[in-house]
């Protein structure tokens, strides 16, 4: 039991792990949350400091989840993977190590997912990207891209077998994501949320 809650605390440190922040201020001497949307995540990076740093940052914060997901295994601990993995998500978004302002939780829980799940995963990539294409919105494409882990989860228990753990973790990501964006929604509803111009 100590094991298993050790763990589950070193996931929330490993997701506490502020990249955006480390990244602005070690190579570009600045911190993300003062620009932009405020998020310390990749996109607010990408906005703020360029393709780079914001690639750096995404992959560093999908790395983190992944990591997490995978100290129960790496530990030889009896536990759901996910569950390390939810810890790690609550670790980005209320960081310790930043003052518990952190991400909107988007790629750190891509990266539990990329464990638990990988097609999942591969699918969820793919439908934020069209959903990018055809909105330009990173934040919109986000949520649709949880949305689209739990259709997933529930068509796959469907036609196949039932992961209720799995449906379980990503419905209540998807609904922390969707929670998370609430001024990204009300930005859409006003027609005020950037659109990326690269897509
Ligand atoms: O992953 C966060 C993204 O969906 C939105 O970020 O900075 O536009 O609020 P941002």
């Amino acid at each position: 039991m100590v094991q298993i809650i050790l763990v589950l605390i070193l996931a929330y440190l490993l997701g506490s792990i502020p990249s955006g922040l480390i990244v602005g201020k070690v190579f570009y001497k600045t911190d993300i949350r003062e620009h932009g949307s405020g998020n310390l995540g990749g996109t607010n990076t990408f906005r703020t400091l360029g393709v780079k740093a914001g690639l750096a940052v995404t992959l560093a914060d999908i790395l983190k989840g992944t990591l997490a997901a995978a100290l129960p295994l790496i530990f030889h601990l009896d536990i759901n993977p996910l569950l390390a993995g939810i810890f790690a998500v609550l670790g980005h978004t209320y960081p310790i190590f930043a003052g518990f302002r952190g991400g909107k939780a988007v790629a750190t829980s891509g990266g539990v997912v990329l464990l638990a799940a990988p097609y999942m995963f591969l699918t969820v990539i793919v439908v934020f990207f069209i959903s990018l294409y055809i909105t330009k919105y990173v934040s919109l494409s986000s949520m649709v891209a949880g949305i689209t882990a739990v259709l997933y989860a529930v068509v796959s228990g469907l036609v196949r077998n039932w992961d209720i753990p799995l449906l379980v973790v990503v419905l209540l990501m998807a609904s922390f994501v969707i929670y998370r964006h609430r001024a990204n929604i009300k930005r859409i509803v006003n027609k005020t949320e950037p659109k990326i111009k690269w897509l």
